[in-house]
């Protein structure tokens, strides 16, 4: 599919239509979890959010991502989006050499879902780290079909694979085929708390009494607690890592690919 890439900084006039992408993208809950600077995507760190547009300028893909700096030991990789915003933040505001380029997320369009731009926005930002000089591309995972099974534990799903021993979850096999290495489980990566109206009218749905529910679109039961007036998700995803020398060095993984 051909298209054009831009970043947000080359092109602002383009926030809103990311935001209305982002929006219609995301379970509703999801736009509720305690992601404190994202913001600042829009304003500080316009030049790492990377937008493909199709011929006519219309978005129909974008890529969220942002500078840290890490030092390469998976123990010390962010706790959540918020720990890893508030580092990106700081490495901005101290002046601080960034060595790695943090995914944030991505999302395609609807309309040109299944062809192929999941990976497209990817190798953008394998390119930008690579152009950058930084040393990985790392990447918070949702995977994406699990919420069909949510009472998997997710250290158990993400290594389930298929018969060719790429990864089951279509997201993480992308990540996978582009040289993605699977690091650590984030079990909070994102969390959301909420009343019990507030849930219900995030979900669609009702909660009688306490206890743990699927949702559709939760990749884990929500707990909810009618005595406290509280709901609390926690949104489990899985660190990948894109090393940038060995890019262009060939990778083993692309032997699978079809
Ligand atoms: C996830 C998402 C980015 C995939 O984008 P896409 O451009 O439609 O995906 P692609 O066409 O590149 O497909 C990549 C692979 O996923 C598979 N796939 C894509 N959508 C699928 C779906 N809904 N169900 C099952 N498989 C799917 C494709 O068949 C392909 O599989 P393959 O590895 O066997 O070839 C898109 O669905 C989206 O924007 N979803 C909402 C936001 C989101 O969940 N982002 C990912 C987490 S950050």
């Amino acid at each position: 599919m051909r298209y054009n890439i831009v970043t947000l900084q080359e092109k602002p006039e383009l926030a809103e239509q990311i935001l209305l992408l982002n929006r219609a993208a995301w379970p509703k809950f999801l736009l509720h979890a305690n992601t404190l600077h994202w913001n600042s995507l829009y304003t500080t760190f316009t030049e790492f959010q990377l937008v493909l547009c199709d011929l006519y300028g219309n978005v129909i893909a974008v890529g969220h991502t942002i500078p840290l700096v890490w030092d390469g030991n998976p123990a010390s990789l962010p706790m959540n989006f918020d720990d890893l915003l508030e580092r990106a933040i700081i490495c901005h505001q101290r002046g601080h050499n960034a060595t790695t380029l943090s995914a944030l997320g991505a999302v395609v369009a609807p309309s040109h879902r299944r062809q192929g731009l999941s990976g497209a926005i990817l190798r953008e930002m394998i390119k930008l780290a690579t152009q950058r000089r930084l040393n990985d591309l790392i990447a918070p995972v949702r995977p994406t079909m699990k919420d069909q099974y949510p009472l998997i534990p997710i250290e158990r799903y993400v290594e389930w694979k298929r018969p060719d021993g790429s990864p089951f979850d279509f997201w993480l096999r992308v990540h996978w085929r582009l040289g993605g290495v699977q690091l650590q489980v984030a079990p909070e990566a994102m969390r959301v708390q909420g009343s019990v109206a507030e849930w219900e009218e995030w979900t669609g749905m009702e909660f009688p009494e306490s206890g743990r529910y699927v949702v559709p679109g939760a990749l884990q039961p929500v707990s909810i607690d009618r005595d406290k007036d509280c709901g609390l998700y926690c949104d489990p995803n899985v660190w990948v890592r894109h090393p940038i020398s060995k890019i262009d060095t060939g990778n083993p993984n692309t032997q699978a690919e079809r």
